[in-house]
């Protein structure tokens, strides 16, 4: 349990830069990120401009505070009354002046950031699950395939988001690349992502969706066009035949243990209920960004899913050591 808590705040350390929601990499979050620096500079200004104006107040000669301090008593004088309206006139004018003016800058940002720069070549479908991502694609040639927690895009171009949720409200965020939409059940919402180079950047689910909703994450990876075309290619094909005995038997394992809810193409098993495991041994983490996608944390999730992430729809699936042993040769042969 130890191990498993270590690994997965190891994952968030090693894939997070410090504060990863103040960065952005593409021409749908840059807007915003500029956005969110102009409104907090004003933030701070408006505090220091009241912070500066309450201490003159206090240490203007006749003010109460100043008044306690020299022992003085209180004069009846009604002249200030007018500065005071005065003041507070120029007051309510600069606000509603600063107001207006973060509201036309907002829905300058809302526009510039609705529609991509030019019409989206590539459209990937993203569900919502109870938690996990299921991310399907659509090649060229009009095959489809589903992969988990982890987008593929190529540099450069903007990609058509296509969100819905198979259960309760989710939310998809990923903060370098664009804003938050809702995926909600029934209901196809849309959003673009484009990367300026290639890189990894983590989402997040953002809306309360249940006990694992803080490991509800994903990797968007960037990758040059050369380099997307030859992932999809890879990723669109059926699992390798096992190459050796043990991971024979370990296909074995799977399709009696783990075919109801899971589909590696090129097998008989076709469970829709939980991530497509075809290409498992590519992806750089596992159970939506909680683990390093390791052989050894593969094994522990399949005996320890319900205290890794506690309340998952993955039951604990206990196995002998030699079952458990070809089982994982089979599941790294899933490159
Ligand atoms: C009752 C359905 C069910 C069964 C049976 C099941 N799983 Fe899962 N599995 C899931 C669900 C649901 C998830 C997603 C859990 C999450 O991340 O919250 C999952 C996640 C996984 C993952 C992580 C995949 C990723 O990309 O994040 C692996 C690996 C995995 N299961 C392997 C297995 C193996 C091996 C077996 C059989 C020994 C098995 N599962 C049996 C439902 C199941």
């Amino acid at each position: 349990m130890r191990a498993s808590c270590e690994a997965a705040r190891a994952v968030r350390r090693s894939s997070m830069p410090l504060a990863y929601f103040l960065h952005s990499a593409g021409p749908a979050a840059a807007p915003v990120r500029l956005l969110g620096w102009a409104l907090a500079a004003l933030c701070v200004g408006v505090c220091i401009a009241i912070a500066v104006l309450l201490v003159l107040a206090m240490r203007r000669p006749g003010s109460r505070v100043a008044r306690a301090r020299t022992g003085e008593h209180a004069v009846v004088d009604n002249t200030g009354d007018r500065d005071a309206h005065r003041i507070v006139a120029i007051g309510t004018a600069i606000s509603t002046v600063l107001l207006l003016g973060a509201l036309v800058a907002m829905l300058r940002v809302l526009a510039a950031v609705a529609d991509p720069p030019r019409a989206a070549a590539l459209s990937v479908r993203v569900t919502a699950y109870d938690w996990w991502w299921k991310v399907t694609y659509t090649t060229p040639s009009g095959a489809r395939f589903a992969t988990a927690n982890e987008i593929h895009l190529p540099t450069g171009e903007p990609v058509q988001i296509d969100l819905d949720s198979a259960d309760v409200i989710h939310a998809f965020w990923v903060p370098a690349l664009a804003g938050k939409t809702q995926a909600i059940p029934g209901q196809v919402n849309h959003q673009w992502l484009e990367a300026d180079h290639p890189g990894v950047w983590r989402g997040q689910c953002t809306q309360f969706c249940g006990a694992q909703h803080a490991h509800m994450a994903l990797e968007v990876v960037a990758q040059t066009p050369g380099d997307f075309a030859h992932w999809l290619d890879v990723q669109s094909r059926p699992a390798a035949p096992p190459a050796n005995a043990a991971a024979h038997h370990g296909e074995q394992i799977f399709a009696a243990q783990c075919a109801a809810c899971h589909t590696v193409r090129g097998t008989r098993a076709d469970g829709a209920q939980a991530p497509d495991l075809t290409h498992l041994a590519s992806r750089r983490l596992i159970a939506a960004g909680t683990l390093a996608n390791t052989s050894a944390n593969r094994l522990d999730w399949v005996a320890h899913a319900q205290r890794i992430k506690p309340g998952s729809l993955m039951p604990d699936v206990v196995l002998t050591p030699a079952d458990a042993h070809d089982l994982s040769a089979w599941l790294d042969t899933l490159q």
